[in-house]
């Protein structure tokens, strides 16, 4: 054990408790609170994800973690604290912000999230690298949806907290976030580990739909078969959640998941004319590029139909197509 890093988790631990406590109980967290209550967030969700405030303040963590004897250097080294400009001691890193604690596999936490009330940058500040806290190889929730995901063999993957806490309220177990940073090998290599399936659920927006897209790959490396639930609109799930309800949102998107080649085959059409000759031949040429990668020729098939509907060509002419591009990737 490293008695170093066992007091970083344990400073860690009492200032998401501190934190908590001043959004739950102090006149300093009453907006902060309240901006949550308009998130749709409710005190149990609050609770359950230790969701805390940083006050608007130089000072508070700083002597909080002074007074109970933490060596503030090794506090900066950490990310709770940053060091002054003129080197004459350490201030509070997050101020005025929302705090989401950020959990390592065994439940402890080893670093946060900000987000800022309202507009502002950066809308979310979190914890620098640190000797306790790998981005690259943390998962925001892992650590609650690690027995869900474990019994299912099943993992849905978001974006960000809000996503996690309001699909976990609406009743998915097995949800977790990448937190901006894009997802990793590790990462996907961790889950894998857990799960055979994974659920890419980013948001709706073209950053989410190209996020997912790049993702798709490195999940299917890791060995694990990828679907893709689908957002109406720009929204994000939290978003879904706020204007349908829970219920619609599981019902409507997270039941209805579609495809890895399905989702490419979708996310294919933004880049193509389809009302023109010219447009459509195109997108059949690189949709056959697609299809040419599933493995067992039922696969291809399905995919071919669906083309060939809604397109108006053969089957044959598919499938010749399709077998071309098989014969090149040899
Ligand atoms: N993110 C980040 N830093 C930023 C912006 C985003 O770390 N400056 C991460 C956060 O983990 C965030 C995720 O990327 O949750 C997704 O970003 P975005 O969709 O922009 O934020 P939301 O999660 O939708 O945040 P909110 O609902 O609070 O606006
Ligand atoms: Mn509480
Ligand atoms: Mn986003
Ligand atoms: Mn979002
Ligand atoms: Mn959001």
């Amino acid at each position: 054990a490293d008695p170093n890093r066992d007091k970083q988790i344990e400073a860690h631990e009492l200032t998401a408790k501190l934190y908590h406590h001043l959004l739950m109980n102090t006149k300093q967290g009453q907006s902060a609170l309240a901006y949550l209550r308009g998130r749709g967030m409710s005190d149990k969700l609050i609770d359950q994800f230790s969701i805390g405030y940083a006050p608007e303040s130089w000072d508070t963590l700083a002597k909080f973690l002074d007074s109970r004897k933490f060596p503030l250097p090794l506090m900066e080294k950490a990310g709770l604290l940053s060091s002054k400009q003129d080197g004459s001691g350490y201030v509070d890193r997050f101020r005025g912000r929302i705090m989401f604690p950020i959990w390592n596999r065994d439940g402890k936490v080893i670093a946060f999230a900000g987000r800022i009330m309202g507009d502002g940058q950066p809308k979310y500040l979190n914890s620098p690298e640190s000797p306790l806290f790998t981005k690259s190889r943390t998962l925001y929730n892992f650590n609650n949806a690690r027995p869900d995901i474990r019994k299912r063999r099943k993992v849905v993957v978001f974006e960000g907290y809000m996503d996690v806490i309001k699909t976990w309220s609406a009743g998915i177990r097995n949800g977790v976030a990448t937190m901006g940073t894009a997802l990793t090998d590790e990462h996907a290599a961790i889950l894998a580990r857990s799960a055979d399936e994974v659920t890419i659920c980013y948001d709706g927006d073209s950053a989410g739909k190209a996020a997912a897209m790049k993702a798709i790959p490195m999940f299917e490396k890791a060995g694990m078969t990828v679907s893709v639930a689908m957002l109406p609109g720009n929204m994000d799930p939290d978003e879904a959640i706020e204007a349908y309800g829970p219920d619609a949102f599981l019902r409507d998107v997270m039941d209805h998941p579609v495809s890895a080649v399905k989702f490419k085959l979708i996310y294919l059409r933004k880049n193509h004319m389809l009302e023109e000759d010219e447009g459509r031949r195109k997108y059949l040429l690189e949709a056959s590029k697609i299809v040419a990668e599933l493995e067992t020729a039922t696969e291809r098939e399905m995919y071919m139909k669906e083309l060939s509907r809604e397109f108006g060509v053969s089957m044959d002419a598919l499938k010749q197509d399709v077998h071309a591009v098989r014969l090149t990737n040899q």
